[in-house]
């Protein structure tokens, strides 16, 4: 592995999962291998009497090269609620979840992987992304909903990725709200705010096109 990246965001429903496939795509587009990872997913369907999870699905069909969806995707739970009640039978362990990331990173010159909810979304009874975050070590990229109330939701967390002393590459701007009306000046008012670069702002488009959005991103 050269390279790595944790992505987190100010919550649920933000733009991770399309940050991580516009990353992989603009790693793919450098020649480099890419590998992304969902450790943790809430919400599968039972496809061929398996739980399958679209984040990961996504990510899997993103890869370099074919790679067992066990591998990246370990805790696929059906509930679409907190890992931590979804997880209650077979919570997940993060010494299972280093194991494979290990093994992944061994697989591609980039390693991507997407966290689940915000920053402080409980994993298990005990710990939360926060603490997944502090294991792989890895520097984070901060995803922002640009909406209204995200600029408080940013700060919030990138205090909390601070405070877990944890490096943060910079922030990707998702622009996913087609309601929101005020994106340039809040984007603006994140800029001033945040000591962190923005790499990248993912335009609202109608239909996914991850190759256009890659062209978005600049490290
Ligand atoms: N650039 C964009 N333009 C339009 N819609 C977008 C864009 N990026 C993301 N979306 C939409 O925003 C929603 C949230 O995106 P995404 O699934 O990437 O969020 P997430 O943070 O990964 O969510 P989760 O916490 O469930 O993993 C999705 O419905 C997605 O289709
Ligand atoms: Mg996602």
């Amino acid at each position: 592995m050269k390279q790595g990246y944790f992505i987190t965001g100010t919550d649920t429903n933000v733009g991770k999962t399309w940050v991580t496939l516009a990353l992989m795509t603009y790693f793919k587009q450098q020649n480099l291998s890419v590998v992304g990872m969902k450790p943790v997913a809430s919400g599968c369907e039972k496809i061929d009497a398996h739980w399958r999870n679209s984040d990961a699905l996504s990510i899997q069909q993103c890869n370099s090269q074919l790679i067992d969806y066990d591998l990246i995707n370990p805790y696929a739970y059906e509930l679409p609620i907190s890992p931590h009640l979804a997880g209650k039978l077979n919570p997940a362990i993060l010494d299972v979840v280093y194991s494979h990331f290990q093994t992944l990173q061994t697989m591609a010159d980039v390693i991507i992987v997407e966290g689940a909810g915000g920053f402080y979304a409980p994993l298990n009874a005990t710990q939360t992304i926060a603490d997944l975050a502090q294991v792989l070590q890895l520097p984070i990229i901060l995803v922002v909903s640009i909406k209204l109330g995200c600029i408080n939701h940013t700060q919030l967390t990138f205090e909390a990725i601070e405070k877990a002393q944890l490096t943060c590459a910079g922030w990707i701007a998702v622009c996913n709200d087609a309601e929101f009306n005020c994106v340039e000046s809040t984007i603006e008012a994140l800029v001033e705010r945040l000591p962190i670069p923005l790499l990248g702002v993912l335009p609202y488009v109608s239909e996914a096109d991850f190759n256009y959005l890659a062209a978005t991103i600049h490290f």
